[in-house]
């Protein structure tokens, strides 16, 4: 199911130290050139590149040491 974005929000916002978050529908294709579809309100994608569910933030950011996260 599509979510709209609303004109002037953006769909896509960086964590500092953390995932992007995406708003609405997005097809994101991993590090081995798989493809993955998202239709949750808001999903986050790994930037750390430690989460064990990739492409999508498990939270393992939050642990890392601070010159480590992205
Ligand atoms: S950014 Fe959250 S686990 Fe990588």
């Amino acid at each position: 199911m599509s979510t709209p974005t609303e004109p002037g929000r953006p769909d896509v916002v960086v964590c500092p130290g953390g995932p992007l978050l995406l708003r609405g529908d997005h097809v994101v294709e991993d590090a081995e050139g798989r493809v993955h579809r998202t239709s949750r309100p808001v999903s986050a994608v790994c930037r750390c590149g430690k989460s064990s569910v990739q492409p999508w933030c498990d939270g393992t950011h939050k642990v890392l040491p601070s010159k480590l996260r992205p």
